[in-house]
């Protein structure tokens, strides 16, 4: 094993769930790789000599071109600024998306600075940017335990938190409305981990409302824009592990309990922030888990795709190499279920990743996780979500159908 593939020597050991939402929703922990163990299982030295391919005939068209080719919608998370700041960037989104979502401009604490005042310039600087371009726009998220305001820790009260609630999504949802292809509604509510019977999440809202905060949350915006599809979001749903298959079964369990309430829920977002070196991975037991959510009725995004590379060797044809693969073998999975409309990948290019802060590598690697690199070039990452949707069955119209705002 040469010295460059050897990990790096533990640092700090963080439990998965702090690593993925510890940083990820500004809760002040400094990001630091993880440490060997947390990786216990992954099989970075059989994928590393395992070379795989991901030729295509040609490098055109583009993701947006080959998905729509499929029926199916190809976008990506971004920030006004980065548009407005970074034309060449901007380029490349145009270039390669047919979708944007806003991945911090609706976040609560951005939009929603103080309890009477909302900030809606940098998103409504993406949302002019979409329907300039005729690009979809999808709004991520209406409730989430992270990224709350600082007032709002000292504000709501189990008196004010179901207004403040409603409020909030009135007016985000309100503003948009007729222009959203797609909400994540609510954002991370189950983690089997806390220990309830239902798996739901310990979250503000959940003690401050009770469990009706989520019934609450996706009727309110059915009410103000009654043309976009409703999701809710979650992580941890991809692999064959003990967390991931307690979270699919407790989020099963809620979907039936919502749809039994006839609550307007029309789709789940399965964010897939992946791993490479990660192979406890199923293909039949996460299809048959698919089928079971199509069966309620809903459509299936994928939300959030990414592949983080902070296990890997610094040797950039094994990390591009094992990412790829993870894309392509995850893809293949769920792009074989008709009721899957959409992927999204949390970013487009490795210049704008928020693995660069919340997981950088211990060997200071710029990290490599998104299909575009630093540079705005395709990497093998990009073919191999090409070749996806190259292999994917073909859409029927009615199988994409999701709300008014489906198409430009
Ligand atoms: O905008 C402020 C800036 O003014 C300030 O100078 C700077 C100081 O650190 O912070 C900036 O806000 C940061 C924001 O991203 C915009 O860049 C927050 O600190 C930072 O916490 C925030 O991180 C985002 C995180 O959600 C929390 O909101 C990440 O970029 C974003 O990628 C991440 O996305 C989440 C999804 O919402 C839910 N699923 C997981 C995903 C990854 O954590």
């Amino acid at each position: 094993m040469s010295q460059s593939s050897r990990l790096a020597e533990p640092m700090v050991r963080l439990t998965r769930r702090q690593f993925l939402w510890g940083m990820g929703g500004g809760m002040g922990a400094a990001a630091v790789p993880l440490s060997r163990t947390a990786y216990h299982g992954y099989q970075i030295n059989r994928l590393a000599s395992q070379p795989r391919s991901f030729a295509l005939s040609s490098l055109e068209p583009s993701l947006a071109e080959r998905a729509a080719a499929k029926g199916l919608i190809y976008g990506a998370a971004t920030q006004h600024h980065l548009l407005a700041n970074d034309p060449e960037f901007a380029e490349a989104v145009l270039r390669e998306c047919q979708m944007l979502v806003t991945e911090n401009d609706l976040q609560w604490n951005q939009v929603h600075p103080d309890p009477e005042r909302f900030d809606f310039a940098a998103a409504d600087g993406l949302a002019e940017f979409a329907q300039m371009h005729q690009l979809l726009l999808r709004g991520h998220n209406l409730v989430w335990h992270n990224s709350l305001p600082d007032w709002f820790k000292t504000t709501a009260t189990p008196q004010t938190a179901r207004q403040i609630l409603v409020n909030h999504i009135q007016t985000v949802v309100g503003r948009y409305a007729g222009r959203m292809h797609s909400w994540d509604v609510v954002n991370e509510a189950l983690l089997p981990a806390d220990g309830r019977a239902d798996g739901l999440r310990q979250t503000p809202w959940l003690e401050l409302i009770g469990t009706d905060y989520i019934e609450l949350a996706f009727r309110t915006a059915a009410e103000a824009d009654p043309a976009a599809l409703l999701v809710y979001n979650d992580f941890e749903l991809d692999y064959d592990r003990p967390q991931d298959q307690a979270k699919r079964m407790a989020l099963l369990r809620l979907l039936e309990r919502l749809k039994q309430r006839d609550v307007p829920i029309q789709a789940i977002g399965m964010q897939a922030h992946l791993w490479g070196g990660e192979t406890r991975f199923n293909a039949a037991k996460l299809s048959s888990w698919l089928e079971q959510v199509a069966s309620l009725g809903l459509k299936i995004l994928v939300t959030e795709l990414d592949v983080t590379d902070q296990p890997l060797p610094q040797d950039l044809a094994i990390r591009d190499q094992i990412v790829a693969g993870a894309y392509a073998d995850y893809l293949a999975v769920l792009l074989e279920q008709p009721a899957v409309i959409a992927v999204l990948t949390w970013g487009l290019s490795d210049r704008y990743s928020w693995l660069a802060e919340f997981a950088p590598r211990s060997d200071s690697a710029a990290v490599r996780p998104l299909p575009l690199d630093q540079h705005l070039q395709r990497k093998l990452a990009w073919q191999a979500i090409a070749q996806a949707f190259d292999q994917a069955p073909v859409r029927t119209k009615q199988s994409a159908t999701s709300g008014a705002a489906t198409s430009p």
